[in-house]
């Protein structure tokens, strides 16, 4: 057996259902699959020590406030943080996000900068912010070819601008930005930097103090965690200036009736009971993940992606996004397909063939508005993706392309043959 069909054992979610063969997933990019140990770990919580932790001094709490704080010097230690005190437990990036966002002691006119390619976890917090408290968002607009243009970095930051709010790696198709020198600059203008890493640090290793990254928000259900699990991490000290955006129980060291003493960070961010179960669970994907190591991830996916790179180039009615050398965007393949309506495509591979990616604008709608797309299609791997669920996809994409002319749109689609469903009708997302 080999090693990705020993690896994929792992993964419940992978073994198909009822004789069904399994289904081929390639959707990490949105949520990745868990490993049974992230599923033991959760189960491991509410059997043998289901407390919460801080409160109460019985033996349930003291093991679940031990493995609670072990998790974050985990966490701390792979993400290269400055402390362990430095990594808040949140639901998702967005939160942690928003924590920056809404934490910061911002002045009328303050400017923030980010691209162009930013989620909408990235985006409309600072829109909002703009109407709400007078900040300035200024867009750093980047080339397509996946090349970053330091000198309109620099043009920028010249103008003033007080945070660089940036994508390390684009959900939408899969290139990285240069943090290191974007971080160097920043602060030689005397700007902070939020990162986020969301499709980065799931597949290659990060480094948050060498590359001098201030805040940095992750989805730790993008890294084999259990769903709605993230974390923001930074510096202690600087953490401590950024008010809460939540605060009540276990935020504080104690009140009056008129007064309260906030607790250090990353309590004072912690508000309330917080998601054990999760934050254990995302622990044991993490520990998951170093054992197969970062390394090997990063060229598993880059070795699926120059298949399915390869592979779809002699389609011409398939227009890749993003760079196109697979290599600059390992974990994710983003397409369009001539005449074919992107949520119509996804429908067609998920009933065909059980090809699930996904479909629509990412959750960057302010990327494809600009440039009049309807959406694309995307592809993502991770460590579980094996080379046959590569050959499916692009299987299933060879057959669409046959049964719908380039002329015609794919509502006007025939049904399919060999007793496969016709096409649904898709639901016009945005999402
Ligand atoms: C680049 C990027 N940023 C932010 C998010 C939002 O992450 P979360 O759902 O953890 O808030 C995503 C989710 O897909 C993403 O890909």
């Amino acid at each position: 057996m080999s090693d990705i069909d020993r690896r994929r054992r792992d993964f419940p979610a992978l073994r198909g259902t009822k004789g069904a063969p399994p289904p081929v997933y390639l959707d990490s990019a949105c949520m990745s699959l868990v490993p049974q140990a992230v599923l033991d770990a959760i189960q491991e919580y509410y059997t043998d020590y289901p407390g919460c932790a801080g409160r109460s001094l019985h033996r349930f709490a003291e093991e679940v406030g031990h493995r609670y704080e072990g998790a974050r010097e985990s966490f701390a230690r792979f993400l290269g943080a400055p402390s362990p005190s430095g990594i808040v437990f949140l639901r998702n990036a967005t939160e942690a996000i928003n924590l920056v966002a809404r934490g910061f002691d911002w002045k009328p006119g303050d400017r923030v900068l980010v691209t162009d390619q930013e989620h909408n976890s990235n985006l409309v917090v600072w829109q909002r912010l703009a109407q709400e408290r007078g900040l300035q968002l200024a867009h750093l607009r980047l080339p397509s070819d996946g090349t970053f243009d330091a000198e309109a970095l620099d043009r920028e930051l010249a103008r003033g601008v007080r945070l660089v709010s940036f994508f390390q790696t684009s959900n939408l198709d899969g290139r990285s930005l240069p943090v290191r020198e974007i971080t160097e600059r920043a602060h030689r203008k005397g700007a902070e930097v939020l990162i986020d890493g969301c499709q980065a640090a799931p597949h290659q290793g990060v480094d948050l103090q060498a590359l001098g990254i201030d805040f940095y928000a992750l989805s730790l259900h993008k890294m084999l965690g259990p769903s709605g699990t993230g974390l923001l991490a930074g510096d202690p000290e600087r953490l401590a200036k950024l008010s809460p955006l939540v605060i009540g129980g276990e935020t504080v060291e104690w009140t009056t009736l008129t007064e309260h003493q906030l607790r250090p960070p990353p309590h004072r961010f912690e508000a309330g009971l917080q998601n054990y179960a999760g934050v254990l669970g995302a622990a044991a994907g993490l520990q998951y993940l170093e054992q197969v190591g970062l390394d090997e991830v990063e060229a598993h996916d880059r070795s699926l992606n120059a298949t399915a790179t390869r592979e779809l180039a002699q389609e011409p009615r398939v227009r890749l996004l993003g760079p196109e050398d697979s290599a600059q965007r390992p974990s994710i393949y983003s397409f369009t397909l001539d005449g074919v309506d992107p949520n119509d495509a996804a429908l067609f591979l998920d009933e065909g063939y059980r090809v699930m990616v996904r479909s629509g604008m990412h959750c960057v709608h302010s990327w494809y508005r600009e440039r009049s797309l309807p959406g694309s299609i995307r592809a993502s791997f991770y460590l579980y993706t094996s080379p046959a669920d590569i050959d499916t996809f692009v299987t299933g994409v060879r057959e669409l392309l046959d049964r719908i002319p380039a002329s015609t749109t794919s509502a006007k689609a025939p049904p399919m043959s060999r007793g496969k469903r016709p096409i649904r009708r898709a639901r016009v997302r945005g999402a």
